[in-house]
């Protein structure tokens, strides 16, 4: 079948099967392999992208279920430049990662919660349950936490 959706704010048009996911079409069929994939079935994160403004688990989404709609992944957050976006240089500042297999998941899944309220940072129970949705086996937590904050001041700087 064929779709057309916007991936990075681009139109791409894809013409899959219909069982195929949403991370194997990023991955495979787009070239965005930024997109990890662990578990495979919904546990570990590590293919968190954001559709239309929410983070999702991209293994659990038919990519036939986007057809129309905007999908970002973690190849849409530094500058055409080059230049980190402030979450991954604050991610690098605070030790948020160390082998970085979880780290595209976890920039994208803190992306859409800090656009959709940035004052989260401000309650630690509610930052370390967010960050509970997705699984780090390096970092014990406490740099990615960190990093977070961080990142939620600097973007306020920056606003
Ligand atoms: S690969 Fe999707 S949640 Fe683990
Ligand atoms: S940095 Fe290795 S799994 Fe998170």
């Amino acid at each position: 079948m064929k779709i057309e959706l916007e991936v990075n704010g681009k139109k791409r048009e894809l013409n899959i099967e219909p069982r195929r996911t949403l991370a194997d079409a990023l991955r495979e069929d787009l070239g965005l392999t930024g997109t990890h994939l662990g578990c495979e079935h919904g546990v570990c994160g590590a293919c968190t992208v954001i559709l239309d403004g929410k983070a999702v688990r991209s293994c659990l989404m038919f990519a036939a279920q986007c057809g129309g709609r905007e999908v970002r992944t973690v190849e849409s957050l530094a500058a055409d430049d080059g230049t980190p976006h402030p979450l991954q240089a604050a991610f690098v500042a605070e030790h948020g990662l160390q082998c970085g297999f979880c780290t595209p998941g976890f920039l994208m899944l803190v992306t859409a919660a800090l656009e959709g309220d940035p004052d989260i940072v401000e309650d630690e129970e509610r930052l370390r349950e967010l960050l509970t949705s997705n699984l780090c086996r390096c970092t014990g937590y406490e740099g990615i936490r960190r990093a977070v904050v961080r990142a939620a001041g600097d973007m306020k700087a920056f606003s």
